[in-house]
């Protein structure tokens, strides 16, 4: 069975008393047993710091990005080897605020999760469509183009060590989730994407969902067949609230 996931993506917030704090408090609701496998991605300046704090608990770190590149003349960019060396055992691909405002394009996403791939990262690869293409009957396009932009440069046997988060552009930080019949159709069509190619790796592919989930909807969200946990912005910055999500994975 698939073991099911939550992972916070702290996006650009927080300090670094802030964090060791929200840190701290993690670890004690952690302890207070979840089986979802929990993953935090701090910016990255504070991810060493939250990889030494969370040295002795079972909480795993991940970078929120990743340069394609593996070494050289690219400022302000951190390659996967950094993020290996430093103890990081996850890294967000493709999200939708680095696509839309950083113009990473489905080829740039590709090439990053295959860089973190080639350090042993598990991309957390994150595709969804915008409320524009949803309600133009697009979403399924969309997402197999993701997709496919993925399977292209790497294979799908790359996807055996891989997480999918569907995050809907239109539900991120609206406090508007996809209902869990939304979010498990799109889930079944990414499954069954993967699943046309390996039909062994798809079941056992970890799919997240993302976008305004929280205590009072994880539940309902996580319960679908194909949905195998939370990729959590907002929330997971509050440790009670992520703690309950974690809980309901
Ligand atoms: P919210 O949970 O704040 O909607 O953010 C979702 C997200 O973008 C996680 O990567």
């Amino acid at each position: 069975m698939r073991r099911p996931l939550v992972a916070g993506n702290w996006k650009m917030h927080g300090s670094r008393a802030e964090i060791a704090t929200l840190l701290d408090e993690l670890m004690q609701v952690d302890s207070a047993k979840t089986t979802a496998e929990t993953v935090v991605c701090p910016p990255f300046v504070y991810l060493q710091d939250a990889i030494r704090r969370l040295k002795e608990s079972t909480i795993a770190v991940g970078a929120q990005s990743v340069c394609a590149e593996p070494i050289g003349a690219f400022t302000g960019e951190v390659s996967a080897a950094m993020l290996k060396d430093i103890g990081c055992r996850y890294v967000i691909v493709g999200h939708s605020e680095r696509r839309a405002l950083y113009h990473e394009d489905d080829h740039l996403v590709a090439r990053k999760f295959v860089a973190a791939q080639s350090q042993k990262l598990t991309p957390i690869l994150c595709v969804g469509e915008t409320l524009e293409e949803r309600e133009s009957g697009r979403t399924e396009g969309v997402v197999a183009r993701q997709l496919d932009a993925v399977l292209t440069v790497a294979s799908v046997a790359a996807f055996a060590d891989a997480v999918i988060a569907y995050e809907p552009v239109w539900a991120i930080g609206t406090g508007k989730n996809a209902t869990p019949e939304q979010a498990q159709a799109v889930h079944a069509f990414i499954r069954g994407r993967i699943s046309a190619r390996d039909d062994k790796i798809a079941g056992g592919l970890r799919i997240l969902y993302g976008g305004s989930c929280k205590a009072s909807n994880a539940a309902e969200i996580f319960r679908m067949p194909d949905v195998d946990g939370g990729l959590v912005g907002g929330a997971s910055l509050k440790s009670e609230e992520f703690g309950r999500i974690c809980a309901s994975a």
